[in-house]
Parts: C-alpha cells; sequence; structure tokens
C-alpha cells in the first residue's frame, strides 16, 4: 500500500471534507460527488454514524474514501479497518502519526504554526493539512509558511469557498485544497443533492488546468 498522499489522491486537487449527521444519505451523497467530478473524499469521525458513512462510501467504489478528524490511534485503527485509504487530522499529533505509520496508510496532520509544521517534518510528513486556513490568514498565511519549508506541501482546509479556489491552487506549495464548501450541513439537511453535484463540478473545473 502506497503511503503517499499524492498518489492515494489520485491527482485530485480538491479534497471533499464531509459531516454527514444521517448514514442513510451516504448513497445519494457519493453518487452526487462522483457525477460532479470528484475523485476522493474525507469523512469526518464527528458523527456517531461516521464509520457507517465512510464503509458505505468506500462499497460504492466511485470514490477514494479517507477519514478526517482523526484525533486517537483508536480512531485511526477504526478508520483504516473500515477501508480508509487516508488519514486527516486538525492537529499534530505524534500517536496517530505513528499508528498511521504502523498499519501502512498516508496520514496529513494539521498544522497553525512553524513548530508544528517542524515536528511533522522530523516525523516524515512532507504533506501537512494547514488548518484551519482562512482563519490564519489564509494564502498570506501559507505563503509565508512555507517559505522557510521548500520540502513541504500543503492541503489548506477550513473556511475556504470557491470563490478563494483558484489563488490557492495556483501557488505550488498546494497539493490539493480542502473543504466542505460543495457539501455544507445545510445542502445535506436540505438534501440538495443537485447542487452538492454542480458545486462539486464546479470546484473541479477550476482545478483542471
Ligand atoms: C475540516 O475538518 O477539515 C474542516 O472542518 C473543514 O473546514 P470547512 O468546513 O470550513 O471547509
Amino acid at each position: 500500500m502506497t503511503t503517499e498522499i499524492g498518489s492515494v489522491l489520485r491527482g485530485s486537487r480538491i479534497l471533499p471534507v464531509l459531516t454527514v449527521p444521517d448514514p442513510d444519505t451516504t448513497h445519494r451523497l457519493t453518487e452526487a460527488l462522483a457525477a460532479g467530478g470528484a475523485r476522493c473524499a474525507e469523512v469526518t469521525f464527528r458523527t456517531p454514524g461516521a464509520e457507517r458513512v465512510l464503509a458505505t462510501m468506500v462499497a460504492h467504489g466511485g470514490l477514494t474514501v479517507g477519514a478526517g478528524t482523526v484525533l486517537t490511534r483508536d480512531q485511526a485503527e477504526r478508520a483504516v479497518a473500515t477501508g480508509a485509504r487516508f488519514v486527516v487530522s486538525p492537529g499534530y499529533d505524534e500517536d496517530v502519526v505513528a499508528r498511521c505509520r504502523e498499519l501502512g496508510v498516508p496520514v496529513v496532520p494539521g498544522i497553525a504554526t512553524a513548530t508544528e509544521l517542524m515536528r511533522a517534518l522530523r516525523a516524515g510528513c512532507h504533506t501537512v493539512k494547514l488548518f484551519p486556513a482562512e482563519p490564519l490568514g489564509g494564502l498570506r498565511m501559507l505563503r509565508a509558511l512555507a517559505a522557510p519549508f521548500p520540502q513541504a506541501r500543503f492541503i489548506p482546509t477550513g473556511g475556504i469557498e470557491n470563490s478563494h479556489l483558484d489563488s490557492y491552487l495556483a501557488d505550488p506549495a498546494v497539493l490539493a485544497v480542502g473543504g466542505s464548501w460543495m457539501a455544507t450541513a445545510t445542502h445535506l439537511e436540505r438534501g440538495d443533492y443537485a447542487e452538492i453535484r454542480r458545486l462539486t463540478a464546479e470546484s473541479l473545473d477550476r482545478s483542471t488546468p
């Protein structure tokens, strides 16, 4: 199994982050994302049904699915057992990183400071999630942070919307952009799958050179 996140994401530069309140809606959501051109997705471990959502999405087969908001070794284990192909954390936790290494699954830890980035790099994590990207200062922050660390690649996430995408995607330090803008809590609550599909397609169009 590859532990390189870039190849696991299959070159996709958009990473939909999904917090799904009702696992029964997973099939329709997955169809909408796949129809919009998404190739991957991150299911956050923030809801009681997250493992069922992950399992259903994996079984669908249309997307490469990872687990997000993974805070503990135990969650990392459960995510991988359920079929997650990658693991994302909002912060840097050495136990989570170590367990993912043992499990042979790519891990993308969150960082918000140069110190956290140095820790992640020392642990061999060259791709990190800049979180929460927009409240931290957005692209200006990312560029300033990236300057001393040319070996680092970023997946900025947090507060990003379609309108911010182009400038993030144009930055060579950005591997991919993550976020929930194409499948927000409101879209999911209303079952607005046409809009999820439309926003996904719009984002994917922007990310294709
Ligand atoms: C995450 O867990 O990655 C974030 O909650 C996604 O951020 P967003 O909802 O602001 O896009």
